[in-house]
């Protein structure tokens, strides 16, 4: 080995690279694989960035049961894992990312706390009522089924729209990544979650109808650029509920490749039972199958959305 080679290796050696694909990843569906285009690998070194301002981050779609809540959880955990701090935000009456996170019973009634209660009492901080979750370095802000009444409650407040930009100001410096699971509404509580965001992450079940309804999202948020929230961007549409073995689902990966070439992940998010059951452990899918595939298709999509400078 001549002395260059040596260097090489001992380099190699030290290099502080997370493995890239683990073999569990080797078999993840994306969008390069299944549309027939080159691989793409997203090997960045996962570094801890320096403590800053937040990224803000909605997690928005209007047609309801696409994979919001899946995903502001696991992703949150996986970016928890490679050493982010991230706050979730439950902005969604359904409270399924706080049962998500194992609240249930009495305790997701209590109004005291949640969202709602933040919203709506002038005096109260947020980071009085952050919780902890089962993972470190994930907290999180429990939703209330009151949020309902949010969008009439609203109506006639002066800057109603920056209601969430201004609880959230605080916190912003204590956390790498903020991300709020909002409901399937292009409402008022989407309309302040997007205002307090700098970037939009669009999941997409894989099937027909759910194409048809991406440009409502994409018309919503052109009109916050244009009132609200002039910095605001399209992170990704993150296609999810991926069925390998059926040609629709490849068919709508198609189709919304061709519309939105710039915008869909690589990564994919397939269809597994996984996800549900986390659910009813009340754990993320990386605590609850730390080794499946939805576990890895998560990991992956945080090493995406940093690799493209969407988080820290
Ligand atoms: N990739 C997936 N494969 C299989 N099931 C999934 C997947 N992603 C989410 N699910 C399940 O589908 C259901 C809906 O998912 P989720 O709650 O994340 O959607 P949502 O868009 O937040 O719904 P809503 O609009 O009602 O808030 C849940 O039971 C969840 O466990
Ligand atoms: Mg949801």
């Amino acid at each position: 080995m001549g002395k260059n080679a040596r260097q090489t290796s001992r380099l190699n050696a030290k290099s502080t690279l997370k493995p890239t694909r683990s073999p569990r990843e080797e078999s993840l569906a994306t969008t390069a694989d299944v549309l027939g285009k080159k691989l793409v690998n997203f090997a960045e070194p996962i570094k801890t960035p320096e403590a800053g301002i937040a990224r803000v981050i909605s997690v928005v779609n209007q047609k309801g049961g696409v994979g919001k809540t899946t995903t502001a959880i696991n992703l949150g955990a996986a970016l928890a894992e490679v050493g982010r701090r991230v706050l979730l935000i439950d902005f969604d009456s359904q409270a399924s990312m706080t049962t998500g996170l194992g609240i249930k019973g009495p305790a997701l009634r209590e109004q005291y706390g949640s969202i709602w209660y933040l919203l709506n009492d002038s005096e109260a901080k947020l980071e009085d009522f952050i919780l902890k979750s089962s993972v470190a370095g994930l907290d999180f802000i429990r939703g209330h089924e009151d949020l309902a009444a949010a969008e009439a409650a609203f109506v006639s407040e002066i800057a109603k729209e920056h209601k969430l930009r201004k609880l959230l100001a605080p916190v912003l410096d204590k956390y790498d990544v903020i991300l709020i699971d909002c409901s399937p509404s292009l409402g008022t509580l989407t309309v302040n979650a997007l205002t307090a965001s700098n970037g939009v992450i669009i999941p997409m079940e894989c099937e027909y109808f759910a194409v048809l309804g991406l440009s409502l999202v994409k018309k919503t948020i052109q009109k916050i650029k244009e009132n609200t929230n002039p910095e605001l961007e399209i992170l990704g549409i993150l296609a999810t509920m991926f069925e390998r073995k059926t040609s629709h689902s490849r068919e709508v990966l198609e189709l919304i490749d061709k519309e939105f070439p710039d915008e869909v992940f690589d990564t994919i998010i397939s269809r597994t039972v996984r996800f549900s059951e986390s659910t009813v452990a009340g754990v993320p899918v990386t605590a609850y199958a730390s080794s499946s595939s939805g576990s890895a298709s998560y990991r992956r999509l945080a090493r995406e959305l940093i690799a493209r400078g969407g988080a820290k």
